[in-house]
């Protein structure tokens, strides 16, 4: 196929742009779907990164936002092509989301560098599926632009703002406690979640849209707009033509996911209060694209930045609020001197440019520096004998009273466990024990579920007690709250010292002091150690694969093999 001289050679060239059999193969069948013969001429061919799915309902307005998209790319003299890839709904997927991330990275990473493509738009709403699709790009390098789906109205009940999660966990916790009819939670049901959009409360999903645009990866204001608002897909028009411009521009994302944008994202993480699970997905993230990220710089960067945004679950506020208050430019702003300043964004200016004159509309709601909502608010990263490669806790959505305590342990084996006898009158537990849950991490459940956050004892809530310590290998929903112990690394399924402990043993937990330790001698450790035997591995497909290759949780849970970048090239035709 002839092409302009003065034109660049485009990597979708390598399909497109051949005179013989394979051009003709690769454009005729393409040409099925009504396609003139000049969209092949070497303009920039933009691939839909696309989550839609009707079992990810966060994600269920997305061909919709995919139209707004095309029509962008089409404006800057793009050709846009949208693609499907593995979705992961969070609340419904068995047994847990996380097991499938890197399986859906797979599928992302793939399907970019085998199919024609320049640039890439990638769709993202419902947790797994930011760091799924940002994990897999970064692994191929393209230039890329994320566009999120943005959150839900604010739940509305009884004349009460009612968050994703957040309010799911108070309630159930209110009908055990008899404080709530059965009746009332099921109307409160139907009201939660009213429209398209992901969780609104400062959850994983919304987290994950902040950490996009803090880290530079999308347009200004892609974390909050509501989905709801057409303002959404006005930003999904403006993503669509500017990925076109990257490419013109060869604005790849190894340009953009440096070692700056990760410590901007990780001190944002801090300013908004956001999910623990942003740590794992960002050493992921980190892993993929080559920049060398520790658990401990999430302690070193962040947890003494104030906490500025009084969302749900740490706070009162949701996703909507914070959109009209004036949403992360707004909170950017405001630690800009916390920032680097001149780390490169996906609109081709630094991320100081991109705030520096960002409004906020409501104190109430993202509050200035010299006013905190919360102190010291990021992620502490706790080590001692109970954890020797980290653990995490996040002390703005835990009891100030409790983040130095020391328990008798109360030990569950697994979650099964965990239920079975949670709940009986004769569990010997009180407020002042420790709950400690083994077998959640990733090899152990498999997948690293959402279940750190346990529930407490009825007959402890029954006191009117709100919150223990609960100590786990297993993460927590972002929209979750609570002195609750996360990650816990070595996990008790790989041997570590959870698997250790025993009904009885006393813990320590002092975050001040970021200790986390198990009052048993090393002698009688080594005894148990001894005695410890491992469980069955699964024997076939994806879970055998996972659990033979999934990091623990402070290298980001990704598979060994996965860890870098191939980059894009693939030489072999397929015929
Ligand atoms: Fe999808 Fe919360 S369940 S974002």
């Amino acid at each position: 196929m002839a092409t302009d001289n003065n034109k660049p050679k485009r990597r979708s060239q390598a399909w497109f742009g051949d005179e013989g059999k394979s051009g003709f193969i690769y454009r005729s069948w393409i040409k099925n779907q009504g396609y003139p013969h000049d969209e092949f001429d070497g303009r920039p061919v933009i691939g839909i990164c696309n989550t839609w799915s009707e079992l990810t309902p966060c994600n269920g307005h997305f061909r919709e936002l995919a139209e707004f998209v095309k029509r962008g790319v089409y404006e800057a003299g793009g050709f846009p092509l949208e693609f499907p890839v593995m979705s992961l709904g969070e609340t419904q997927i068995r047994p847990t989301a996380m097991l499938f991330r890197n399986l859906a990275s797979m599928d992302v990473e793939e399907s970019i560098r085998g199919n024609p493509i320049d640039g890439v738009v990638l769709l993202m709403g419902c947790d797994k599926t930011t760091p799924s699709l940002v994990m897999g790009a970064a692994s191929v390098g393209l230039p890329t632009i994320g566009l999120s789906g943005g959150p839900m109205l604010n739940g509305k009940w009884r004349g009460q703002d009612i968050g994703s999660g957040t309010g799911v966990w108070k309630m159930s916790e209110m009908v055990r406690a008899g404080e709530m009819t059965q009746q009332e939670f099921v109307e409160a049901e139907s009201c939660m979640h009213r429209s398209k959009g992901n969780c609104m409360t400062m959850g994983t999903a919304s987290t994950m849209a902040c950490m996009v645009e803090a880290l530079g990866l999308s347009l200004p204001e892609n974390a909050a707009i509501p989905a709801a608002d057409t303002r959404r897909n006005r930003l999904a028009q403006m993503t669509g033509r500017r990925i076109v411009e990257m490419v013109k521009q060869d604005l790849t994302i190894d340009k953009i996911l440096t070692r700056q944008a990760f410590e901007n994202a990780i001190r944002t993480n801090a300013a908004i209060g956001g999910s623990t699970n942003a740590v794992i997905h960002l050493l992921a993230i980190a892993g993929r694209i080559g920049v060398d990220l520790k658990l401990e710089d999430w302690d070193r960067l962040g947890s003494e930045m104030p906490c500025l945004l009084d969302l749900q679950p740490s706070g009162k506020y949701l996703m909507e609020d914070f959109y009209y208050a004036g949403g992360l430019p707004a909170v950017m702003r405001e630690v800009l001197q916390y920032l680097h300043r001149d780390a490169l964004t996906v609109n081709g200016k630094s991320i100081g440019e991109n705030i520096e004159s960002a409004p906020c509309w409501n104190r109430e709601v993202i509050h200035a520096v010299s006013d905190p909502f919360k102190t010291e608010a990021g992620i502490a990263v706790l080590k001692g004998n109970l954890a020797p490669d980290g653990a995490v806790i996040k002390p703005s959505a835990a009891s100030p009273h409790l983040l130095q305590h020391r328990g008798r342990a109360v030990v569950f084996e697994n979650i099964e466990d965990f239920h079975a006898r949670i709940d009986l009158d004769e569990l010997d537990v009180d407020e002042n024990c420790v709950l400690v849950l083994k077998n959640c991490g990733p090899k152990g459940y498999p997948g690293m579920a959402e279940v750190g956050n346990m529930p407490l004892p009825t007959k402890v809530l029954k006191k009117g007690i709100t919150d223990m310590v609960r100590v786990s290998d297993a993460r927590m929903s972002g929209t979750a709250y609570g002195t609750v112990v996360l990650h816990a690394s070595p996990e008790a399924a790989a041997g570590g010292t959870l698997a250790l402990v025993r009904d009885g043993d006393m813990i320590e937990l002092d975050v001040s002091r970021r200790r986390l330790h198990l009052e048993v001698s090393e002698q009688e450790l080594a005894r148990r150690r001894a005695e410890w035997k491992p469980a069955p591995k699964p024997k076939r497909g994806w879970y055998k694969l996972y659990v033979e290759h999934v990091q623990q949780a402070h290298l980001g849970a990704d598979l060994d093999f996965l860890v870098g970048s191939s980059g894009s090239a693939v030489p072999r035709d397929s015929h």
